[in-house]
């Protein structure tokens, strides 16, 4: 990816760390299955030093460090400034006393070779700006035999969070389409892209599997616009370009479109994610 293009996912994140903080409570209940499969994908347990990128408002970190207890310890990384202060923020609201955070990219880990027992990465890899140099700078700090699971979104029809709202805004904005290898949530969704990407930078054991889960918040469809339009960095771009009339019809589009997935207060979206985990050779330096 071009550094003009890198440049630009940070600053779209960095927009959307307020956000995500702002939402952090939400977020975290919404893909709490998600970070129950990472763990169980990566084997986590008590005592283990865990590496997490691309961590936003916070998870899975929050979640591993309750895991690995106050024998083991987890390092928190991203390279958004804002999302690093919100995911500290809330640690240090919860009184974790075992886990760090640094503001870092996954291409540049600022960590010793063989340094962590596991690796994860929630939902992040899609963004990773070269996605190669950051696997083999994955596999460098992770201890040989060590462990890593990166969960990426399966294809964009089986996720309507991100379909039916994409949908109706496309006939209010004009898009042109993303290309294959775009830096958007749907990068990885083709089976076996990541895996291979993986293998190639020299993990072994390479395995994917895909989850179903459901997306569930207690939240009300009245809540829904604010909250997933302010989520998206590219459905609030898209939104800028209209005039408030526009606004409030496609806002009105899409809570029709998302009915049939509220009911009594609740939200559920049927979902599907990937994870793509491995290991380091045991005879890898
Ligand atoms: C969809 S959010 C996921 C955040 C969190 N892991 C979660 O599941 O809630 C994607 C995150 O990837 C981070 N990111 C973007 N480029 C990255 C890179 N090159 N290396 C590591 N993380 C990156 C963003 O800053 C953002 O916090």
């Amino acid at each position: 990816m071009a550094s003009e293009n890198a440049a630009e996912v940070l600053k779209a994140w960095e927009t959307s760390s307020q956000y995500w903080n702002k939402h952090q409570e939400l977020i975290e209940k919404m893909f709490a299955p998600l970070t129950r499969a990472l763990i169980e994908e990566a084997q986590i347990v008590a005592a283990q030093s865990v590496l997490d990128i691309g961590g936003g408002a916070g998870e899975p970190s929050l979640t591993i460090a309750g895991v690995v207890g106050l024998s083991g310890h987890v390092t928190f990384t991203d390279p958004t400034a804002g999302m690093v202060k919100a995911a500290g923020e809330e640690s240090e609201r919860r009184g974790l006393k075992n886990i760090e955070f640094h503001q870092a990219a996954a291409e540049k880990l600022p960590f010793a070779n063989n340094a962590f027992d596991v690796v994860v990465g929630r939902l992040s890899a899609m963004f990773f700006a070269d996605v190669s140099g950051a696997l083999r700078e994955i596999l460098r700090v992770v201890r040989p035999g060590g462990r890593l699971a990166l969960l990426v979104w399966a294809d964009q029809e089986l996720n309507p969070f991100f379909s039916v709202i994409t949908e109706v805004l496309n006939k209010f904005v004009e898009s042109q389409p993303e290309g294959e290898d775009a830096p958007t949530a749907f990068r990885f969704a083709r089976s076996g892209k990541l895996t291979k990407l993986l293998e190639e930078a020299g993990a072994v054991s390479v395995k994917e599997r895909a989850l179903k889960f459901d997306t569930e918040a207690p939240i009300d469809i009245s809540q829904f616009w604010e909250f997933r339009t302010e989520m998206s960095d590219s459905f609030r771009k898209k939104l800028a370009t209209l005039a408030p009339d526009e606004v409030n019809a496609a806002r009105d589009a899409v809570l029709k479109a998302v009915a049939v997935y509220f009911e009594g207060g609740d939200m559920s979206f049927p979902s599907q994610v990937l994870i793509i985990s491995g290991r380091k050779a045991v005879a890898a330096k």
